[in-house]
């Protein structure tokens, strides 16, 4: 006869089969454990090990465990990160933008703040279509307003959602946003580098996760690997050329297709640039599920904590629509106390983005 364990997640207490996953008896047991990818590679469903023994899921380093990938081995305390509470909420459509031929801009106006975390996402239903899964960023130019949402959308041809945007979809349109969820989001508090990857419109929730870990510490050692297929597809240039100010951060632009404006752009895949990592780094990532997890493979072998944020292509439709099946207080924070997104000693942008803005010209 098999041993049973007492589990307690939080306050929650539950028995279980030893030798079990833990995310499988929490979720049998009502604890809703956020999760996603159950490989032990997008990091949703990450708890910390209060007390006990698992096999399996552990990070090297510290108290996290990937709950789909620990087994049971003794009686367990687990602690999850607070998150906001998901809601729905009413919006409409402030304005669709063209960001790159590929992207379109979509602001939505929501009738009250949404409490989200830098790098979660939203489903966001437009009136008459399917439900999408997006990242809400910050802009790329200017301050946010507490009640507009700014996404990115891929548009693919033949998307539901996406070639709709601008045509049947316009200014006005009504929205019900669902959310917050993932949990990629940053974690403040770190006093090492961070190291963010992004691939396509992931580039949304990285935008957030740099945002917030720039106004938490201005001086922090930052390198953001930015890919796109094409120069034209490099929509972020002009937001990258602002991060790119300050003192200690570190931009690598790159495109998968040949291009020969730019050395500075360069080509490959993120992770020939990836920088050389260690324990005392975080990486978060968002976008292509091979490139997160690409990226996840590198990080685990370095010892390093990583949040990925993969863009799982919907069931329902081909199209991904940023879709990730994902999971911060920094728009609290922001709400608050409004700060621009200026460095205390500004440097030169062109010294890091000389590349991207040729390319842009
Ligand atoms: S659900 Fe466990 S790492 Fe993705």
């Amino acid at each position: 006869m098999r041993k049973i364990c007492k589990v307690t997640v939080n306050d929650a207490p539950f028995l279980a089969n030893c030798g079990d996953l833990l995310l499988d008896w929490a979720l049998m047991s009502g604890v809703d454990l956020p999760h996603d990818c159950r490989a032990g590679v997008c990091g949703a469903c990450r708890v910390r090990l209060v007390d006990g023994k698992v096999f399996g899921g552990q990070t090297p380093g510290d108290d996290m465990i990937h709950a789909c990938q620990a087994r049971i081995v003794s009686d367990l305390e687990i602690a999850t990160e607070a998150a906001p509470d998901q809601v729905t909420l009413p919006g409409r459509v402030a304005k669709i933008v063209r960001l790159a031929p590929d992207v379109a801009g979509v602001d939505v106006e929501l009738a009250k703040p949404l409490e989200f975390l830098p790098g979660q996402y939203c489903k966001l239903q437009f009136r008459g279509f399917p439900a999408r899964s997006y990242s809400p960023t910050y802009p790329l130019e200017g301050r946010p307003h507490d009640r507009v949402l700014h996404f990115h959308v891929r548009r693919l041809t033949g998307g539901k959602v996406s070639s709709a945007l601008g045509h049947e979809i316009r200014a006005g349109h009504r929205v019900r946003l669902t959310g917050p969820f993932g949990s990629a989001f940053f974690r403040e508090g770190h006093a090492g580098r961070v190291v963010l990857v992004a691939s396509g419109t992931g580039f949304a929730p990285m935008w957030s996760v740099a945002t917030a870990a720039i106004l938490e510490r201005p001086q922090r050692e930052l390198v953001f690997v930015v890919a796109a297929r094409s120069i034209r597809s490099l929509y972020m240039h002009a937001a990258l050329c602002r991060l790119a100010l300050f003192p200690n951060v570190t931009i690598i632009p790159m495109v998968s297709e040949p291009q020969s404006i730019s050395h500075a752009v360069r080509g490959g895949r993120p992770t020939d640039h990836l920088p050389q990592l260690s324990p005392d780094d975080v990486v978060y990532t968002a976008g292509a599920p091979a490139m997160t997890e690409s990226v996840a493979d590198i990080a685990r072998a370095a010892g390093a904590r990583c949040y990925t944020d993969p863009f799982v292509p919907d069931g329902e439709a081909s199209e991904p629509a940023n879709l990730m099946t994902r999971v911060s207080g920094w728009f609290g924070e922001i709400r608050s106390n409004p700060i621009p997104l200026q460095p205390e000693q500004p440097k030169r942008a062109e010294h890091r983005l000389a590349g991207t803005a040729r390319a842009h010209r």
